[in-house]
């Protein structure tokens, strides 16, 4: 490829996407439809966030969700507009949100064949200081759409179709898998496009940076407190990890994936599932994670073999590069 061909070879997400689906021939073109919508959402929400602080969406929406947390704005804006993009597409079945205590089932006249899983606003506690904040979801295939019911989205995340998030930081980036690789894609503000500039992601085997909130170390338990001692103190001679730690998920689990190292949120004894989400936190990045080369561990099992009960169901979650998971899994082995 010359560079001027590259530079005007357009590879567009849904390009890519449409490329996927030629590798289905049963494929009736509902994915591409399902994830332009989704695209569109992120499009959205991209534009809000860029212009929060000028359109007065800084701030609380004066309602609390199920976590327990008090709704920015920004949550519910980019809630409503999910929601609304996802049911019009005429592709979903079921929805779940952080941000809805229940699911949505969507009108069986509008009714497609995919239950989306998503958080609309991640790192919200990070939107009115100007910190990256993203947007998580996972994609599942409904059993039978006449009969969808929640069991159709407490399956464990080794069933997810795709899984994928949007980083809204310096630049807008999406990235996806459709579960053969990871790709990245990044928005030009000027086409209104994610364009393919991260093909084939892979995350390094081993990483130099560890990301845990440091905070709840008196509360961790023994093989976490090892392991986080041991990336400060190395035995082995090696030199100490960094520490980075944006408080967004998206944020972190991005730079674990393009830089290595391993992303933390671990039990402790006032959270015994930890903290983040199993549904729409933990199985997308462990989805992608695995689809880079890496790995996720709940402390006990790989995180996709988890079997949820409860669609806001929480689950610790180790996850980054092959060698570093390795390194905790030892820790929990030893000690189960
Ligand atoms: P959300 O804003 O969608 O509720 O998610 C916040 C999560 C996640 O983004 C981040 O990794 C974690 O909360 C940070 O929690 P702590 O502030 O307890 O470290
Ligand atoms: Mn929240
Ligand atoms: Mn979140
Ligand atoms: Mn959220």
């Amino acid at each position: 490829h010359s560079a001027d061909a590259q530079r005007t070879d357009l590879m567009t997400i849904t390009r890519h996407v449409l490329n996927e689906q030629s590798k289905h021939p049963e494929a009736r073109g509902d994915f591409t439809i399902l994830m332009s919508n989704l695209v569109l959402g992120c499009k959205f929400v991209c534009s809000a966030v860029n212009k929060a602080g000028l359109a007065k969406l800084i701030g609380l929406a004066g309602d609390t969700n199920v976590q327990g947390e008090e709704q920015k704005k920004l949550d519910v804006l980019s809630n409503e507009v999910f929601v609304k993009a996802l049911t019009s597409s005429g592709r979903t079945c079921i929805l779940v949100s952080e941000e809805d205590e229940e699911a949505t089932f969507v009108d069986p006249s509008l009714r497609g064949r995919y239950c989306v899983v998503f958080d609309p606003l991640d790192g919200s506690s990070n939107i009115d200081c100007g910190v990256s904040i993203g947007t998580i979801f996972g994609i599942y295939m409904v059993r039978d759409k006449n009969e969808a019911s929640l069991y159709d989205v407490l399956q464990p995340g080794n069933q997810m179709l795709a899984a994928g998030y949007c980083l809204y930081g310096s630049s807008c980036m999406l990235v996806l898998s459709t579960g053969s690789g990871v790709n990245g894609f990044t928005l030009d503000p000027s086409l209104g496009e994610f364009i393919l500039t991260h093909p084939d992601i892979k995350i390094p085997k081993k990483g130099k940076i560890y990301s845990v909130n440091e905070g709840n170390a008196q509360n961790w338990d023994e093989p976490t407190s090892k392991y986080v001692e041991n990336c400060k103190y190395p035995k082995d001679g090696s030199s100490p990890k960094s520490l980075r730690y944006v408080g967004s998920m998206v944020a972190d689990v991005h730079r674990t994936l393009l830089y290595g190292g391993i992303f933390l949120y671990p039990a402790d004894n006032k959270s015994p599932d930890g903290k983040l989400r199993v549904l729409y936190e933990v199985f997308p990045m462990s989805f992608l994670m695995e689809q880079a080369g890496g790995q996720a561990f709940t402390g006990k099992q790989r995180a996709l073999d988890l079997v949820p009960t409860k669609i806001h169901q929480r689950s610790p979650i180790f996850l980054g590069s092959y060698d570093d998971v390795e390194e905790i899994k030892a820790l929990y082995v030893k000690e189960a």
